[in-house]
């Protein structure tokens, strides 16, 4: 496409953006037109640089805990209609979005805040808390916040999980003292997948939660077994010193367009407002809005993901290895030999997996990928281990 054409392609590409048509377009369809977008404004950035979009082909990507089989196809032909009207900042968005929080989850608004994702969330409540004391967190679980936490001098102190690779809510009860600002757990826990018993840890919030506020990642929390027992929004509704984050890049399929939220005590809500950074970001809360209603969306993704994990736990008892119980969408298990290894040798097959976990190196992570993707891991991991 000659730039000189780029005016009158603009028009017509805007034009059709906006239309009906957009909703029916395929995938690939809508490829194209991007593409041909940044042809008409003369820049070279591919497609293929984007990861977001295209994989580089052949790559099994099944590392960072996505759902591929997002976005939402309703929230797409939504956004889709919005984009051209982003030279201004979003208006009420965030409002609309609280609003359908409220409703759905029964919450007050000063309940609840927004952020670019929820590690955004987890790194202000760092910023918030570290301020007063140190962070308090199992030893294995989900860490960005905790290391951006430690880079600014705030200590975190990890208290080891159960040999059953459980989170030792027993221990870290016992680790509770007045150093102690805020308490962090991950339900389910990322890597292990493990849910903690929704009775425990009511029991185990109602006492900690007494000295020092709790912050529980609640990320996975739409695919466990039966969410409203693992989630703690009951306590939350109840006044609870707890705050919880969740997420729209895990069963929404939108980790790229970056929408997290909170649900907490008003006082923890406020304080963590306070420190997040990001201004909205429209698009992604219009897509996090549409997505968050299309119930067919979420109930494919559940399925599909609920079969994924069923092959991955399958791929890794037919060699033997019992893998930890997931209500996620990874499966993890220890191998018994250096997992560094075996994602090499699945690297050098095109399948990319998570390597070894600082002290539990024995430990492998998989991601659902697509049914398909999950064939190749499959043959993969036959190829390597035999049988
Ligand atoms: C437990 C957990 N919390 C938070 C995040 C960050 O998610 P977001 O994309 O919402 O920042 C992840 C991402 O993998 C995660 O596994």
């Amino acid at each position: 496409m000659r730039t000189e054409n780029h005016a009158e392609y603009a028009e017509h590409a805007l034009a059709l953006l906006s239309s009906d048509t957009m909703k029916r377009m395929t995938f690939s369809r809508r490829q194209a037109l991007q593409g041909m977008l940044l042809g008409a404004a003369g820049m070279s950035l591919s497609l293929e640089s984007f990861g977001q979009i295209t994989i580089p082909p052949g790559e099994i990507r099944l590392i960072f805990n996505e759902n591929p089989y997002g976005p939402s196809p309703k929230a797409l032909a939504e956004v889709a209609k919005i984009l051209p009207k982003t030279a201004y900042y979003p208006d009420d968005i965030e409002g609309e979005l609280i609003d359908l929080f409220m409703e759905r989850l029964r919450l007050d608004r000063d309940q609840l805040f927004l952020a670019s994702g929820s590690n955004e969330g987890l790194q202000a409540a760092m910023l918030a808390f570290g301020k007063q004391g140190k962070i308090l967190s199992p030893s294995l679980t989900y860490s960005e916040h905790l290391l951006y936490a430690e880079n600014l001098g705030i200590e975190v102190e990890r208290v080891p999980l159960r040999a059953d690779m459980a989170i030792d809510l027993e221990a870290m009860a016992r680790a509770v003292d007045d150093s102690v600002s805020l308490v962090y757990l991950c339900n389910p826990n990322n890597p292990t997948g493990m849910a903690i018993d929704g009775d425990e840890l009511r029991s185990f919030c109602r006492e900690v939660s007494a000295k020092v506020p709790i912050m529980i990642d609640e990320a996975y929390s739409e695919l466990t077994d039966k969410p409203d027992y693992t989630s703690m929004v009951d306590l939350v509704r109840s006044g609870a010193n707890i705050l919880l984050t969740r997420t729209f890049s895990k069963i929404f399929g939108m980790a790229g367009l970056r929408v997290g939220y909170g649900m907490g005590h008003p006082d923890i809500v406020k304080v963590v407002r306070d420190h997040v950074m990001a201004w909205p970001n429209g698009v992604g809360l219009y897509a996090a809005y549409h997505s968050y209603l299309d119930e067919d969306f979420i109930a494919f993704s559940r399925e599909k993901i609920l079969q994924g994990r069923e092959m991955v736990n399958s791929t890794f008892r037919r060699h033997g290895i019992e893998p930890l119980p997931s209500q996620t969408n990874f499966v993890c298990a220890d191998i018994g030999h250096d997992a560094d290894v075996f994602k090499e040798q699945l690297a050098s097959r095109n399948v990319i997996i998570r390597g070894s976990y600082d002290d539990y190196s024995t430990f492998s992570r998989v991601s659902m990928g697509r049914i398909e993707d999950l064939e190749v891991f499959d043959r993969a991991v036959t190829e390597i281990w035999g049988g």
